[in-house]
């Protein structure tokens, strides 16, 4: 019996789990399923929703009526946030990460729409984020309120418990659909939803293995997040339960020239899955991990002999649309 924290009930849940059917024929491996994450809500959609259940009902849990979050400028996480803080009534201030002047598109554009509090920051000051979170609460301090600090991606022990009960979900629909997968699949960054998967399946004794791959950084990378996590989780819940166990399976193979950045082979799978299957990947996360998953199919790192795979699609779709002219479909300026 797993003891869950308080959680406010934000996102659509159970999402829908089934087989892409023609893609696992074309490629003549595993059966590949797909769990809709990025159905978790429309302008709040993707896996950041999960976390923030948790995160907001600690903050109000705490009196505080202003939240501080981080990311990149596109970031998927903040704009759940500004978002969800506009819905509840709180106060949101976005510290975001870009080393050029940003244009107002995609999720930026939304965090706006949202009427977050916005400060952009070079990467040379982003080295020193704990240090601007520190002096943006006792600002709000000051000004006599109290403000929740959430770390990027919402990715510490309190956002795991996210994945924790999506692992749940995720046996309640295998179960349901008489399958027993030999590996979740996903697309990792700031390693909360790949800690959350591991310790989910784990808690919830799901026999699988949680395969994630990377966006940046390196393997060892995901290895020591992924632990400094788990750690924090079990300090901060459950001392009991012996989290060292658990090992980061990480393939930092196809994270391409940069974390936003992505090759031209990312676009023609997006565009490649719309037009087969009618699901919308984006060139940040979802484009990188799936292309890497169907590379991994064909390369016979994932057979037919493993049966059913799942790859967690965890959103981000608004973050395509600020990268629309590597598409090729025409220049984006000239639309209506
Ligand atoms: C669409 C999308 N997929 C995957 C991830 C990775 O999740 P995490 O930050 O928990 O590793 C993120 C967030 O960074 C995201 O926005």
């Amino acid at each position: 019996m797993i003891n869950y924290p308080e959680k406010l009930t934000l996102a659509q849940t159970p999402t829908p789990l089934y087989p892409l059917q023609r893609l696992s024929d074309q490629l003549g491996g595993p059966r590949i399923w797909i769990k809709r994450d990025d159905l978790t809500g429309a302008a709040t959609s993707g896996n950041k929703i999960r976390k923030l259940e948790f995160l907001f009902a600690e903050a109000l849990a705490n009196g505080c009526d202003t939240i501080i979050t981080s990311g990149g400028v596109q970031s998927n996480h903040c704009r759940a946030v500004a978002i969800l803080g506009a819905q509840l009534g709180l106060k949101v201030h976005l510290l975001l990460r870009s080393d050029i002047a940003p244009q107002p598109v995609g999720n930026l554009l939304l965090d706006q729409l949202a009427g977050a509090t916005i400060t952009h920051y070079s990467v040379a000051q982003f080295r020193s984020l704990d240090s601007l979170f520190a002096q943006w609460q006792d600002h709000y301090a000051e000004l006599g309120s109290k403000a929740y600090a959430i770390p990027t991606g919402g990715s510490n022990g309190t956002g795991m418990w996210g994945y924790i009960s999506a692992a749940e979900e995720l046996a309640a629909d295998f179960q349901r659909h008489g399958i027993a997968p030999s590996a979740i699949v996903h697309a990792t960054g700031s390693g909360g939803t790949q800690a959350g998967l591991m310790l989910g399946c784990y808690l919830h004794q799901i026999d699988t293995r949680v395969k994630a791959y990377a966006v940046c950084d390196d393997s060892d990378y995901f290895s020591d997040k992924v632990r400094a996590d788990l750690q924090q989780w079990q300090s901060q819940y459950s001392p009991e339960t012996d989290t060292s166990v658990l090992q980061a399976d990480t393939c930092a193979d196809y994270v391409g020239p940069a974390y936003g950045v992505a090759g031209e082979e990312i676009f023609t799978t997006i565009k490649q899955l719309a037009a087969l299957e009618g699901i919308l990947l984006d060139p940040v996360y979802t484009g990188k991990a799936f292309h890497g998953m169907m590379e991994d199919i064909k390369r016979g790192k994932f057979s037919r002999a493993d049966g059913d795979i799942v790859f967690i699609h965890t959103g981000g779709l608004f973050g395509l649309f600020a990268q629309q002219h590597h598409l090729g479909y025409g220049d984006s300026d000239s639309n209506q």
